[in-house]
């Protein structure tokens, strides 16, 4: 158990100790959750490692607690998992290195949208889906994160993120559309929303997904769908949060949800 990520998310239910108060100002509590898998998953990277690191709010953390060790000594080097992970390194002085220099990863730390008790979790929800299946691939190990809000009895709830390439992305969402009763564009307010490979997605809003794996394999079988946000078989360690506490799964075996 990690009594201080215990206390810091007790601090956002106004039951903060003496001192903690400037610490967690500003954080609403699922923040707060997200802080505490954040620098749980910092205590898993030893020195010397190559790590894959993932994008999202949930990884910024994991960054900042990071950061904080490389500053005290620790030798780290990243290979980001998009292009928002490459500023989420510089900004915590992370050292990054490209495929140039190694294609083995010791460890991985990523977050999730939705982690169901198998461990079969959606990823995607900020485009970088692609990339981060690739460096996920490529790690020996890979710890998720994950607030309270992403664990859930079934995945689907989440629209699924399905990166396709532009060309002909109107027959590739007909063909989407036949395994998904919605499917849309996504969008920004300029346009569609570009991924760092420069392809488009479309969210699948499946409302339950019974056989993620098979659904995976279907979709990826579609011509010009590039990658799905299913992630299936991916988990080797899960940090969530439990009661209020940070903690730690290296299997379905350890769920406790669902
Ligand atoms: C990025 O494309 C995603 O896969 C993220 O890892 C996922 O959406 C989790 O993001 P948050 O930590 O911001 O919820």
């Amino acid at each position: 158990r990690d009594l201080s990520c215990r206390r810091v998310i007790a601090a956002g239910r106004g039951e903060q100790a003496e001192g903690e108060g400037a610490m967690s100002e500003g954080l609403s509590p699922q923040d707060l959750e997200k802080r505490a898998v954040g620098e749980a998953a910092a205590t898993h990277v030893a020195d010397g490692m190559v790590i894959g690191l993932g994008t999202g709010s949930t990884v910024k953390f994991f960054a900042e607690a990071l950061g904080a060790r490389i500053a005290g000594g620790l030798k780290v080097r990243a290979l980001p998992t998009s292009e928002a992970s490459i500023d989420l390194a510089q900004r915590y002085d992370i050292p990054l290195i490209d495929w140039s220099v190694t294609t083995s990863l010791d460890l991985c730390v990523d977050g999730a949208d939705e982690v169901s008790p198998d461990l079969s979790m959606i990823k995607g929800g900020g485009g970088a889906l692609l990339w981060e299946k690739i460096v996920a691939s490529a790690a020996a190990k890979r710890i998720y994160i994950a607030d309270s809000s992403k664990l859930v009895a079934r995945l689907g709830a989440f629209p699924l993120p399905v990166e396709v390439v532009r060309f002909g992305h109107q027959t590739t969402a007909e063909r989407l559309a036949e395994h998904c009763p919605d499917v849309a564009l996504r969008a920004t307010p300029d346009g569609p929303f570009v991924t760092d490979s420069g392809h488009f997605i479309y969210d699948c809003r499946m409302g339950a997904i019974d056989d993620p794996a098979a659904l995976d394999r279907a979709l990826g079988a579609i011509p010009g769908v590039v990658e799905t946000g299913l992630f299936v078989g991916m988990v080797d360690m899960l940090i969530a949060v439990r009661d209020g506490e940070a903690a730690t799964i290296e299997g379905p075996d350890g769920v406790w949800w669902g």
